[in-house]
């Protein structure tokens, strides 16, 4: 904060300077960048996501890769990985914000993606505890596959998949040394393979587009395409996907909008209606004092959880039920009227197999400051990720785990076609399901942070505080379509018949479940892709159909995957499975990742890594 504060002040010192006096030598005492950023205003990059309607979800990207540039630069330079200290790490945001503010782009945006400017410092906590090229070479080796792979033209998709491929190799090979630190490895190969690595260089368009995940302009797009025909196709696919996405999009949040419009008019009573039960609704406001009470002081012994946006308390209410407080964390992205506005809106979905909230909590304290809370109900049993895990209370039986997969494909289902507008969840996993007293799944953690404006939405503080560095995936996050809860919906299925994680830690190399039980399946053996504790319990064609459909749900290409409503069917029995595709695209295999890299280039964005990503990267943070 205190950083942030002082940037406000400082910019108008430094334009003053920069206007009136060019020529002043900064001052000895405060840092200078060292690297160019005179990239940021010439490079090609597709500003359109800063620009007014900002979608600063997106943009947070853009302008992470961006600043990608010119980390990869500095790092052929000096050989760092990072800044080396925080006061540069600041002077180049500093350096940064004014470039932006010469391409008429919002300089505050650059506070909002991120808030913390030592996620840009040399850490020796950051991966592997590399940073530096020494460090990095004895860690990894003089010659990794990056070397090899990334030194060519990436305007050739297959130059580009072999050098993505790369990158996950190394990164696989960095986070067997660091498991925890997966994401800032990731980063380092790529920041590697751009700088280091690649003989254009981190400022050249193909391969910063490639490479980093940067969105072209489409001046720069037009230059990239070589002719191609199988790229014309993709891209023309591509373009008309984006037009048709960005349309319903554009309808939906229309729709949205006059709702809220109308909603916010009864928003100025809120205050009245606190301490009493919404209308229509049944949630209610708890007062902090009741939920104190209830959680004896928000004390350790009640705390159940906690996770990235915030910690869970089980607490008795004074009638004697038990709930589940949540207090919340990011307190920036929404307003208070917001945060209501969506607090009423969740509650009033209500569904046998979505977890209910109960209510909400908004307090200002004067010496705790602002707090916000949700109240749901308690769940004894626990998360489906505690109760597959070695340590969870008791093994599941076959009909728990069937019935679980089920309950789950229904919550999903409801969240996808019955309501409107749909509420894609985005963050399935196993610790996200909870179980009920009799073992009946919930799925958590639905809307609040997800839905609606995608661009405002919880992510983006988590893009920039987080994961900090995570520009590439999360480039390619890419637009958001159904299938992508379809996907992670897929992996716990897996997870769930199997009792393995979606990654393979233990073994190197790491191994992803789809993979595993791909090959397995493919292989005529996919008994033993069941936990053994239920491998002699059900009958084995439904066990069977369980784990093709997960497979299926989790194809990495999109258009092969069923919807979720089909999914249900298939686990119902009432239709058949059709035949596994080929193979299910390792991840970097070609063809996916051309119609990618088209997607990328010529409509925004497509999304088979972003569930691989979303569900790797939380089911790593997760320990
Ligand atoms: C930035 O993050 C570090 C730890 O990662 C923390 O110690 C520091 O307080 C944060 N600074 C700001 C301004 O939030
Ligand atoms: C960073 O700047 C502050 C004052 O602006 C100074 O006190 C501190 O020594 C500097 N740190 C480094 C590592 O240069
Ligand atoms: C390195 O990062 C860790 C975790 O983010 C943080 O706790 C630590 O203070 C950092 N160290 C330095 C020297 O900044
Ligand atoms: C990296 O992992 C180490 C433990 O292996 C941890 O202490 C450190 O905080 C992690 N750093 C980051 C930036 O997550
Ligand atoms: C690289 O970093 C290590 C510590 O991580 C340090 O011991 C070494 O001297 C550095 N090498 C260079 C060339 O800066």
């Amino acid at each position: 904060m205190d950083n942030n504060n002082q940037q406000f002040m400082f910019l108008p010192f430094l334009l003053f300077f920069t206007l009136f006096i060019a020529t002043t030598p900064s001052a000895s005492s405060s840092a200078s960048c060292p690297i160019d950023l005179s990239y940021v205003e010439t490079f090609p990059w597709d500003t359109s996501t800063c620009r007014d309607p900002i979608d600063t979800h997106h943009c947070c990207q853009s302008l992470l890769s961006l600043i990608g540039i010119g980390l990869a630069k500095h790092l052929k330079e000096t050989q760092l990985f990072q800044f080396p200290n925080e006061n540069i790490s600041s002077a180049c945001l500093q350096d940064f914000k004014l470039k932006l503010s010469s391409l008429k782009i919002q300089p505050l945006l650059v506070p909002t993606c991120f808030p913390n400017s030592t996620q840009f410092v040399t850490n020796t906590s950051s991966c592997a505890g590399i940073s530096n090229i020494t460090d990095w070479k004895q860690k990894v080796g003089m010659i990794t596959p990056l070397d090899t792979s990334c030194n060519g033209d990436m305007k050739s998709e297959t130059t580009c998949s072999m050098c993505t491929d790369a990158g996950f190799k190394v990164t696989s090979q960095l986070t067997d040394i660091d498991p925890k630190n997966s994401t800032k490895c990731f980063y380092f190969s790529i920041l590697y393979a751009i700088g280091i690595v690649n003989q254009f260089g981190p400022t050249d368009p193909a391969a910063a587009a490639c490479i980093l995940g940067m969105p072209l302009s489409s001046k720069g797009s037009s230059e990239s395409n070589n002719g191609k025909i199988l790229k014309l196709v993709f891209g023309l696919l591509g373009a008309i996907v984006g037009v048709v996405l960005a349309f319903v999009l554009i309808i939906m949040y229309k729709k949205w909008d006059k709702m809220r419009r109308e909603n916010l008019y009864h928003r100025s009573v809120e205050n009245s209606v606190r301490d009493s039960v919404l209308p229509n609704t049944g949630a209610k406001w708890f007062h902090i004092s009741e939920l104190e009470k209830a959680t004896n002081k928000f004390s350790l012994k009640n705390k159940i959880g906690q996770g990235g946006d915030g910690v869970v308390y089980k607490g008795t209410l004074s009638d004697g039920t038990l709930v589940a407080v949540k207090e919340i964390f990011d307190l920036e992205t929404r307003g208070d009227e917001e945060f209501c506005y969506e607090v009423e809106i969740i509650s009033k979905i209500k569904h046998r197999y979505l977890l209910a909230l109960r209510g909400c909590c908004v307090t200002s304290h004067s010496v705790r400051g602002k707090r916000r809370f949700l109240v749901y109900d308690y769940m004894p049993n626990g998360s489906l990720s505690y109760q597959l895990s070695v340590n969870g209370a008791n093994k599941l039986t076959w009909p728990q785990r069937k019935n679980i997969i089920l309950d789950v494909a229904k919550g999903l289902a409801y969240l996808h076609y019955e309501i409107k507008p749909p509420i894609f969840h985005r963050d399935i996993k196993a610790t996200n399901i909870l179980l009920d007293s009799k073992m009946k799944a919930k799925v958590a953690d639905f809307g609040l942070a997800k839905q609606g404006n995608e661009g405002q939405s919880h992510l983006t503080t988590r893009v920039a505080g987080t994961y900090g560095y995570l520009a590439p995936e999360y480039a390619l996050y890419g637009q958001l379509t159904e299938k992508s809860d379809v996907y992670s919906f897929g992996i716990v299925i897996l997870e769930v018949m199997s009792g393995r994680k979606v990654l393979d830690t233990m073994n190197s190399p790491v191994v992803l479940i789809t993979d595993w039980a791909w090959s397995h399946a493919k292989s005529g053996k996919v008994d033993e892709i069941f936990d053994e504790s239920i491998r002699d319990e059900g009958p084995e064609k439904i066990m069977e159909r369980f784990v093709l459909v997960g497979i299926l749900c989790a194809h990495a290409m999109v258009a092969l995957r069923p919807t979720i409503a089909e999914a249900l069917k298939m686990l119902e029995g009432d239709i058949d499975i059709p035949n596994l595709p080929d193979r299910p695209v390792p991840l970097g295999h070609e063809s996916f990742q051309s119609s990618l890299l088209n997607g990328m280039q010529q409509s925004g964005r497509s999304t088979p890594f972003t569930s691989f990503y979303s569900s790797t990267m939380s089911t790593i943070s997760r320990n």
